[in-house]
């Protein structure tokens, strides 16, 4: 069976189950989506690509986009990095405020949103628009300039984000924020909301299928060693407190957004991007992690 068919016939099977979980509306704007929405695309280095249902509709990355601007950072900052954000796994939610305190306002991890908010805090030390340096980095890997935040979705997390506050508040107080909080969410914000469909997420993900060199631009953006950190946070870190269920069942380093898109990546051959709005409990998408997990079965696709 070739890849087209697995992913063709897998999708029809998920997508004839009922839905479970349910739309992110702790940031109203979100709650907008259509909740049967489901598209994938795939890419392999050699330049192979399939795609199927809505894979080219936009939709809010959210915390997919935290590895991106670790990437920037990592590549900026390199192992002094790991001095202001840890490399663990937290076992709690995204947006819990609990191991923050008793560990004095020094994250588990880049992937959690008070790691997001430090990585955006180093970002701010570098670059005079930050935003705009996030996006230009973004619009190079996807090969499309057209990517882009969406305003309503930034502003309404903005108005609804009192988590994100407190987490930054108290990172604050530790001393692991050097700039003014409000500035540091407001880029955390719009870094969030940043919209893309499958098919250019998948394509920006091939920077961690391709050793840190993109296949398509050719650019080598991040070293061997230091694309390897990334993928293995991803693979302890991207899915939360249900990392290890994830890697248990899927078996390749990805990320999830409560966009519901999931990008995952088998190094040195291919990077999928997944997309259904319907969350579990966890913040990950359900559907999207139905169809990785038979995905990566039937294609004997998992690095395990
Ligand atoms: O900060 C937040 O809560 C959102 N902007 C991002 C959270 C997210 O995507 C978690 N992912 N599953």
């Amino acid at each position: 069976m070739s890849y087209q068919e697995i992913i063709e016939q897998i999708a029809k099977e998920v997508q004839s189950t009922p839905i479970q979980g349910k739309v992110a509306d702790y940031i109203p704007e979100l709650s907008k989506v259509q909740p049967e929405k489901f598209g994938v695309h795939f890419c392999m280095i050699s330049g192979e690509e399939q795609t199927y249902g809505d894979s080219l509709e936009p939709f809010s990355i959210q915390s997919i986009s935290k590895v991106l601007s670790l990437t920037m950072a990592f590549k900026l900052m390199g192992e002094r990095l790991w001095k202001r954000v840890g490399v663990e796994p937290s076992g709690t939610p995204f947006n819990s405020l609990i191991q923050l305190e008793y560990e004095r306002g020094i994250p588990r991890n880049p992937l959690i949103n008070s790691g997001a908010m430090v990585i955006c805090d180093i970002l701010m030390d570098y670059y005079d628009n930050p935003l705009m340096a996030f996006i230009d980095f973004v619009r190079d890997l996807s090969g499309d300039t057209s990517v882009n935040y969406n305003e309503k979705v930034a502003k309404s997390e903005m108005e609804h984000g009192f988590r994100n506050a407190a987490l930054i508040h108290l990172m604050k107080s530790f001393g692991n924020i050097n700039h003014p909080v409000e500035k540091v969410l407001e880029f955390y914000f719009y870094q969030c909301a940043l919209e893309m469909n499958c098919k250019q997420l998948a394509t920006t993900f091939l920077l961690y299928a391709g050793h840190g060199k993109h296949p398509v631009t050719k650019n080598e953006i991040i070293s061997v060693s230091n694309i390897k950190r990334i993928n293995a946070i991803m693979q302890t870190c991207g899915f939360y407190d249900e990392s290890g269920d994830y890697t248990f069942r899927v078996g390749l380093p990805g990320k999830s957004g409560v966009g519901g898109g999931i990008a995952a990546v088998y190094p040195g051959s291919f990077s999928v991007a997944v997309w259904s709005p319907c969350l579990n409990s966890k913040g990950n998408s359900v559907r999207g992690i139905n169809f990785l997990e038979d995905f990566t079965t039937r294609a004997k696709a998992s690095i395990f």
